[in-house]
């Protein structure tokens, strides 16, 4: 805890969320790797609070678990009637009590907002010795609470719409619904909010007003980008708010040295790392815990979850989820890679091929048309064609080893468990199911018999047979 991170950061999740028409709690909605409060407990991190609050109701088994696997430090409050945000600060200093120093308190539904910003309010709010300040924007203030001044200016108070006078409604500084308060001022001043409104709720908008009667200071920060204070509310907000948070993101990386090819259809989360000179086409998504490394070519038409790419891989048109990609490997087009994948440096795997569980050595090659599950290739090792490790047999998944710079044949079937040894060869179309020692040659098919004249026998004046005769009888002179 630095000296100005607050004591705490309360973030209000407990609403339903009508509008997003969903099963799951508003606030789990997901946008670039993270939920809507998962994005909320980013950004209250940043202050490095010595508290972390969220208060939940609607959904609170679920949304409680989130907060517990994002950040398990902090304290969950429940509120179990949502009777206003007053009501929800107020049920937070009746569960843990007054919290001395300074109180930070946002909505879990705010995407965009910048833990730079809220450090801002808190800097803000320490050198204006402020009972409380107020984040708050200009703009199309519709549906917000307005931010009402007197003639020269001073901040009076925040008005809901719904209560607002004809007057009041025409001003366009809104309350962000963020504010920086003395926690001690605040405990005191949450107890003597009303619900003598519009709504009949207890509005934590009063609580400026109160601390301002009772002659303490009240200030205000203007956002520099109104469009960090958006909340999400149905489902046209939340993909409005995943383009504006990608957009951030893709910027960011650019700057950092990174190609995108096609920003308007590439899609990174914010937990994804990327390294310089690394170039991302068309078409491409980079999910979880990714990372890219310099000079890596990935996309077009790539879909990457918690994936590591090596320096200078080159994936295109591939999916691949809890895989490994070599330095300098190439994969694709059309490959899929399954949990479990790695593929060393210089590994290449080609079209239509599936991977699982699967550690492909370095420089060894599986070019077409292939699966690959439960199994080790050694390096340099090539799998021809077709080639199939079955490696369930209905009971259980067994393991094929591959030695190093073995050659496997073209569609040859491997039956797990097996080994093939260091560079032993197995004959296209084999169905191996024993081990092929060091340097042998499998040969596990039937031998090719050839019945003299069968066209001619079986299928009499037919075109085939005419064909046959034509060479046939050429050859007989
Ligand atoms: C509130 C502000 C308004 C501001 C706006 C910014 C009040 C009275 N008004 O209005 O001035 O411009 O936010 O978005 O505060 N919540 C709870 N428990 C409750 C009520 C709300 O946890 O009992 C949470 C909601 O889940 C939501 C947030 O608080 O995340 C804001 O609640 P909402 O009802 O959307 O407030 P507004 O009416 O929009
Ligand atoms: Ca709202």
């Amino acid at each position: 805890m630095s000296e100005t991170s607050p004591a705490a950061v309360v973030i209000l999740a407990a609403g339903e969320g009508k509008r997003m028409k969903s099963r799951t709690p508003k606030v789990l909605h997901t946008l670039c790797g993270r939920t809507l409060l998962g994005h909320a407990l980013a950004a209250a991190g940043e202050l490095d609070p010595a508290q972390l609050v969220v208060v939940v109701g609607h959904g609170r088994e679920q949304v409680g678990a989130e907060v517990a696997s994002v950040t398990p430090q902090a304290r969950i409050v429940h509120q179990d009637q949502q009777l206003g945000t007053g009501h929800a600060v107020r049920m937070v200093t009746e569960a843990i009590g007054t919290i001395r120093g300074t109180v930070v308190v946002s909505y879990g539904d705010m995407p965009l907002l910048r833990g730079q910003t809220l450090r801002e309010l808190v800097d803000r709010h320490h050198r204006a010795g402020n009972a409380v300040t107020v984040l708050t924007a200009r703009g199309d203030a519709a549906g917000y609470g307005r931010i009402v001044r007197d003639g020269g200016g001073a901040f009076l108070r925040i008005v809901e719409e719904r209560d607002a006078t004809p007057e009041e409604r025409a001003i366009d500084e809104y309350n962000s619904g963020c504010y920086a308060f003395d926690g001690t001022l605040l405990a005191d001043a949450i107890k003597r909010v009303t619900t003598n409104n519009e709504q009949r709720q207890e509005y934590l908008t009063d609580v400026v007003d109160i601390l301002r009667g009772d002659g303490h200071e009240v200030g205000t920060m203007l956002a520099a980008d109104a469009g960090e204070i958006t909340g999400v509310n149905d489902r046209v907000q939340l993909s409005e708010a995943r383009r504006e948070l990608n957009d951030r993101v893709l910027d960011g990386w650019m700057r950092d040295g990174v190609t995108i090819i096609d920003p308007a259809s590439t899609w990174i989360d914010v937990t994804v790392t990327i390294g310089q000179d690394a170039e991302i086409g068309p078409q491409t998504q980079l999910q979880g815990a990714t990372v890219v490394g310099e000079g890596a070519r990935v996309g077009p038409g790539c879909l990457l979850e918690d994936t590591i790419v090596g320096e200078d891989a080159v994936v295109s048109h591939a999916v691949c989820r809890l895989a490994e990609i070599g330095s300098r490997a190439t994969v694709g087009p059309y490959a899929y890679l399954r949990p479990g994948t790695s593929l060393a440096e210089d590994a290449h795997v080609g079209a239509h091929v599936e991977l699982k569980k699967a550690s492909v050595g370095p420089g060894a090659k599986v070019p077409h048309l292939t699966y690959v599950g439960d199994a080790t290739i050694g390096a340099g090792a090539n799998i021809g064609a077709g080639t199939i490790f079955a490696n369930y047999d209905g009971v259980a998944k067994n393991h094929t080893t591959v030695g190093q710079h073995a050659f496997v044949g073209s569609n040859t079937v491997l039956v797990a468990p097996v080994t093939i040894g260091d560079g032993a060869y197995t004959a296209a179309g084999s169905a191996i199911t024993d081990e092929v020692p060091p340097g042998d040659l499998g040969v596990a098919r039937g031998r090719q018999h050839n019945s003299d004249g069968w066209t001619a026998r079986n299928r009499p004046g037919s075109r085939s047979a005419d064909a046959a005769e034509r060479v046939r009888s050429d050859e007989s002179i």
